[in-house]
């Protein structure tokens, strides 16, 4: 399964959908990427107080909406009257924080396959990623191509332990020194860093490995070459666009 979604996915990714061009995870975000022909996209889910799954980054919803607060402290209610999408332009005011299952509907129409990454409020790990988990067994198309990946290792665990074939992803900063430990103990496929930490050796020996990697957030096109160049299989970026005439050339 994970060998069949690797060889569906495309070298460039998008980061909160397109957030380059959008407000960060929101549906408008979606459709702005494939607007890009971006074909598959990046999306951060968390809870909300009635355990609701939705697409937002922050615990917080300061910055991407016009509340405040901890997200986790909001009924889905509370969530669906707040504005996400005035603060990155005014054309965006309708936006709203959408569900986990209308993020699907639309990546469903759109033909997109997802990134979903689980950013669980700290201290909620283990529900946020059960719910998820559960949302995924009722609603996910098993057509749609699915990675799954977590900063909160505890996330990566229990979502295992409901899904256990979905392709998980270990996401961190850095590359820790036992990476290769790490890998097997969480049963991920694919290793995602931040692009600072990653150098040349370090995608050679992670494919020589077996694993896939996968490099955020990249929005030059000459480092995203020199990636893909050094075997990186994915770039995820805020502008898809900027990517392809580069790679295509
Ligand atoms: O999943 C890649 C990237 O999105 C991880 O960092 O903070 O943008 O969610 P962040
Ligand atoms: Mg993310």
């Amino acid at each position: 399964i994970a060998e069949n979604l690797f060889q569906q996915m495309p070298k460039i990714i998008g980061h909160r959908g397109a957030c380059g061009h959008a407000p960060e995870n929101t549906l408008a975000s979606l459709r702005k990427a494939a607007e890009l022909n971006t074909r598959f996209v990046e999306i951060d889910v968390t809870l909300t107080q009635d355990s609701v799954a939705v697409i937002q980054h922050d615990s917080d919803v300061r910055r991407c909406t016009n509340g405040r607060g901890p997200i986790l402290l909001k009924s889905l209610e509370e969530v669906r009257t707040l504005d996400a999408g005035s603060w990155f332009g005014p054309e965006f005011g309708g936006e709203r924080i959408p569900t986990l299952k209308e993020a699907i509907d639309v990546i469903g129409e759109l033909g997109q396959g997802l990134n979903l990454e689980i950013k669980p409020t700290v201290g909620w790990q283990i529900p946020t990623a059960e719910r998820v988990a559960e949302e995924l067994l009722v609603h996910w198309p098993e057509e749609i191509p699915l990675l799954i990946s977590s900063f909160a290792v505890e996330c990566l665990i229990e979502v295992r332990r409901y899904l256990p074939d979905v392709p998980l992803g270990y996401l961190t900063s850095a590359i820790p020194p036992d990476w290769e430990r790490r890998m097997a103990e969480y049963d991920c496929a694919s290793l995602h860093c931040e692009r600072h930490y990653v150098t040349k050796d370090h995608i050679k020996a992670i494919r020589d490995a077996g694993f896939r990697v996968l490099v955020y957030t990249v929005n030059d096109p000459e480092e995203a070459k020199k990636l893909l160049d050094w075997g990186a299989d994915a770039v995820i970026t805020d502008f898809p666009d900027r990517m392809f005439p580069l790679l295509e050339g």
